[in-house]
């Protein structure tokens, strides 16, 4: 497409289908102003004081992404904590856009992290593909291939290392039926067009499948859709019980407007579901630098998982932007700037010691570290993270592919040690949690 001008002093604009960081007055991207969207859009900060009382009831020292303001806004997460610490039951919700046969590494942040949450929880995760959206969005994309690229990418998903016990993956062109399908429907028959249009962006020429779909995308929060997780004997409709049932739903900040809609909303439904909490990540930079995340549709944006470790070399050396100066000598004299140098803030991402990165930011601005010598770092971090994923990714074969996506009694412990609240309303679930 060719932009008739090049439009400059844009805010930034961030939504389920684009994400483009503000311009400048010289027509530049500036970076992504995180702070300013969880004040738009009304969201808690993770702080000091959440991660605290995380650590307190989890016994598990905080994700380094958490600890790093990479995972940096929420809505409700509190009150999963609080849910854990009590031993009531929740669970785990994401999903992903098979909007391409293979990942790259931006996409695996969200996901690895519900990894992570899942271990630390042990509770049941639903993952949702949304072929469906990806054929609905674009023009060029069939209904056939959208599958397909689900079924690959299921494998990229499995590959992170998500336990079968407690995991439900699933095609939406697949397995939207029955109780899901009804939920989508009772859940569309409360919200007017008009409020979605603004928020989603459409308008008349809009294709009505876009307008049902964040329906669907809403509803996979509900505990109804799943009636086989919870149960041997599956319920044959959709009960109170099972409705009360809440969720965490880890995302990129980019997915909230969906589910800001789910939250205004959950409360209608004949069986009321709990608002489930959010948790939200940053982008990881696109190798170009800030303003930009990494796409699948600029391959020098990205390090794709399918990789190899010569190819992540040569991009983080050609490609990957630097914020250290022109020469060795300059370099020495002046030192770098490690917080727009995307070989640094890759390394916040995948370093895991503390007192070593910060040592690595020091030197780096001190000019003790020099540039290649930080991407030689950043290589290695990188080139270990896609070669293990890649050894994980080669035992994916179709029997385990099909243990995942089989609906099915999810196996899960919870909190081992909970401290019960004295509380009316813990009436036990008709649910089935060991084996
Ligand atoms: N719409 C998301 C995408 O395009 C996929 C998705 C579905 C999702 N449900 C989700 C992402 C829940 C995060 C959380 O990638």
């Amino acid at each position: 497409m060719a932009d008739a001008e090049p439009k400059t002093n844009q805010e930034q604009d961030v939504n389920p289908w684009s994400v483009a960081g503000a311009q400048n007055e010289a027509g530049e991207v500036v970076a992504i102003d995180y702070l300013a969207l969880s004040k738009k859009w009304n969201t808690s900060l993770i702080d000091d004081a959440i991660l605290e009382r995380f650590e307190k009831v989890t016994g598990h020292k905080p994700h380094r992404w958490m600890r790093r303001g990479l995972f940096f806004s929420h809505r409700d997460f509190e009150r999963i904590l609080d849910r854990y610490e009590e031993g009531k039951p929740f669970f785990l919700y994401t999903g992903r856009g098979p909007s391409s046969g293979s990942l790259h590494l931006g996409h695996t942040i969200p996901l690895e992290f519900t990894r992570w949450l899942q271990e630390v929880f042990d509770v049941p995760l639903v993952f949702m593909l949304t072929d469906d959206e990806k054929a609905l969005f674009n023009e060029k994309l069939t209904f056939e291939t959208a599958l397909e690229f689900a079924m690959e990418n299921a494998r990229d998903i499995i590959a992170l290392g998500f336990d079968v016990k407690k995991t439900f993956l699933y095609s939406d062109l697949k397995y939207v039926s029955n109780h899901i399908l009804m939920n989508a429907w009772e859940f569309s028959k409360y919200i007017p067009f008009n409020q979605v249009r603004g928020a989603f962006g459409f308008d008349g020429s809009t294709n009505i499948g876009k307008i049902f779909f964040p329906a669907v995308q809403c509803v996979a929060a509900f505990a109804t859709s799943y009636p086989e997780i919870w149960s041997d004997e599956p319920a044959k409709t959709r009960t109170k019980e099972i409705a009360s049932i809440p969720c965490l739903i880890p995302m990129g900040i980019d997915q909230d407007p969906y589910f800001r809609l789910l939250r205004d909303n959950a409360h209608r439904m004949r069986f009321p579901s709990p608002k489930p909490a959010l948790i939200h990540s940053k982008f990881l930079t696109a190798l170009q630098g800030a303003g930009g995340k990494m796409s699948s549709s600029n391959p020098n944006s990205a390090i794709f998982m399918t990789d190899t470790a010569k190819q992540i070399k040569a991009k983080i050396n050609k490609h990957a932007f630097s914020g250290g100066q022109e020469t060795l000598e300059l370099q020495r004299e002046l030192g770098g700037n490690p917080d727009i140098d995307v070989s640094y803030i890759y390394l916040t991402y995948f370093e895991e010691d503390d007192a070593k990165l910060e040592q690595l930011h020091k030197d780096y601005k001190s000019g003790a570290l020099l540039t290649g010598e930080l991407k030689k770092l950043a290589i290695e971090a990188l080139q270990k993270v896609v070669a293990d994923f890649q050894e994980r990714r080669a035992k994916v074969t179709d029997e385990v592919l099909e243990s995942f996506m089989k609906p099915r009694k999810l196996h899960w412990g919870g909190n081992p040690n909970p401290k019960p609240k004295a509380d009316k309303e813990t009436k036990d679930l008709p649910i089935q949690t060991k084996a």
